[in-house]
């Protein structure tokens, strides 16, 4: 069933269509990286910016090295971290076919190699790699669920179901600049996991990157509006709560993790919004998650949703 459906998307890439696919962060809505009216498409059905990028998913590191300069550094990442959730920011060699819509004209590209069986099937024996931004309408929330798909996108565009996303979180997106580790979007890899593995003891947070408009002050929005870091829940609120406590809501308590774990809390996280969305309640209550390790994540992409 799922081989017959893979074989189709691939079917659909290869002749310009899009695909909605599941990751190992969200799902990816995907077109031919190469093929400019595949991008046109994206942008349009997302209705994104034109000048807010798109990650580039690729199979394998052989096929990346095809098409970009990487350094030493950049070379260490890329072996030790994909596939896996980070997307590196790297320069495009000249010969490169990839279409410099996905990159606002930069040479500049995001790049990543998802950890996700059948996101791997669908890339593997395609020989062009798939642009795809998180499988949401811009500015809403992501999605980690087949049930939680916005359903005037399916409706549209063909769709795998996976099982919910491993991370929950979207990819870290990184780059390296004279050899230092920038890290534009904070994601589901946490920052001390890159200084481990880069062996390096700094790393700079560029949360306003312009070259990274993803970091749009309001961005995975629910319908309803969000209160972060609550001491209490208000009448009419559901409440997504963190560990253990005294909260409660009168319509409808989530809790991301019992037991304080920010990896199964970032797994929940964006699961959670939309069942709240979904629910009964007419805010939505989200008590407060430490600012540490994935709860960097966690608390950019809460505070960006509780945005008006
Ligand atoms: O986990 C993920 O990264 C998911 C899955 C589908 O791979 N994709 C995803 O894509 O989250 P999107 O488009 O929703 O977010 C991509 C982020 C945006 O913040 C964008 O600005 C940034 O990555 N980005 C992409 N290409 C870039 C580039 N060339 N330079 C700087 N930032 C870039
Ligand atoms: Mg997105």
């Amino acid at each position: 069933m799922t081989k017959n459906k893979i074989e189709n998307a691939k079917k659909l890439l290869r002749s310009g269509e899009l695909v909605i696919f599941p990751t190992e962060t969200v799902y990816g809505l995907g077109g031919n990286a190469c093929d400019q009216n595949a991008i046109k498409k994206i942008y349009n059905i997302k209705k994104r910016p034109a000048n807010n990028p798109i990650i580039c998913h690729f199979a394998n590191i052989k096929d990346i090295m095809e098409n970009f300069h990487l350094n030493e550094l950049e070379k260490s990442l890329a072996n030790k971290l994909w596939p896996g959730p980070i997307t590196l920011i790297l320069k495009k060699k000249n010969i490169s076919k990839i279409s410099s819509l996905v990159s606002n004209q930069s040479t500049y590209v995001g790049c990543r190699i998802p950890k996700n069986e059948i996101a791997l099937k669908i890339l593997k024996g395609l020989n062009f790699p798939v642009a795809a931004p998180s499988a949401n309408f811009s500015e809403r929330t992501s999605v980690t669920k087949f049930e939680d798909l916005d359903e005037k996108l399916i409706k549209k565009v063909f769709t795998i179901k996976g099982k919910q996303s491993k991370f929950g979180l979207e990819s870290t997106v990184i780059k390296v600049k004279k050899n230092n580790i920038e890290v534009l979007r904070f994601g589901s890899i946490a920052p001390d996991l890159i200084l481990k593995v880069a062996n390096k003891s700094k790393i700079k947070f560029i949360t306003k990157s312009k070259i990274a408009p993803g970091n749009l002050k309001k961005h995975y929005a629910t319908k309803k509006k969000i209160r972060i870091n609550i001491k209490r829940v208000k009448d009419g609120e559901g409440l997504i709560n963190f560990g253990k406590n005294n909260l409660k809501s009168k319509i409808i308590n989530l809790n991301l993790s019992k037991n304080g774990n920010l990896k199964e809390a970032s797994r929940n996280l964006f699961h959670f919004l939309h069942r709240l969305d979904q629910s009964k309640c007419k805010k939505i209550a989200i008590a407060p998650i430490p600012n540490i390790d994935l709860g960097l994540t966690i608390n950019d992409r809460i505070k960006r949703a509780s945005k008006k």
